[in-house]
């Protein structure tokens, strides 16, 4: 009876911890192809769809956008970066977003912008010839 009993409450909590496994991997691939979205249509089109700079709206800008991926954007903290995605950059084309887009989505816009960083190909030039 005991025994049954311990059965019982372990296939209750395997029940459980899988539900919320679920529900954590689907509200994380939520929000990443929500970034992904919000990339595409409000951003690659200075920034680039790798985010390499490289829009075709990059070629008219002063200064142009500057790669996502470089090492000086990858040591920024999520702070920093969100406050620039939020507000702007100050005498550049980068506008803020802060009202037209919700906290959640620059979060996710941002987590996206990581994410290419960390899947972009190597950014060692190759050898010379
Ligand atoms: C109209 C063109 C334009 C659009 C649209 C745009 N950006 Fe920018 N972005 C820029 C420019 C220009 C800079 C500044 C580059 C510099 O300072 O050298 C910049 C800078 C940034 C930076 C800081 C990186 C740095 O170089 O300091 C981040 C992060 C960024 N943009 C994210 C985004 C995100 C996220 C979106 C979409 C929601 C977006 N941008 C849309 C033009 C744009």
């Amino acid at each position: 009876m005991i025994r049954l009993n311990i059965l019982r409450v372990m296939a209750i909590c395997t029940v459980a911890i899988l539900n919320t496994w679920g529900q954590v991997r689907t509200a994380a691939s939520t929000s990443q192809t929500q970034g992904h979205d919000i990339y595409e249509r409000q951003c690659a089109t200075c920034h680039g769809t790798e985010g390499r700079g490289d829009g075709p709206q990059s070629i008219s800008l002063s200064p142009r956008p500057g790669s996502l991926l470089s090492a000086q954007i990858s040591a920024k903290t999520d702070q920093e970066l969100m406050r620039i995605i939020a507000n702007g950059k100050p005498r550049t084309a980068m506008p803020g977003w802060k009202d037209s887009l919700s906290d959640e989505e620059q979060r996710a816009v941002l987590a996206y912008i990581r994410s290419l960083i960390r899947f972009s190909r190597t950014m060692t030039p190759p050898p010379p010839h």
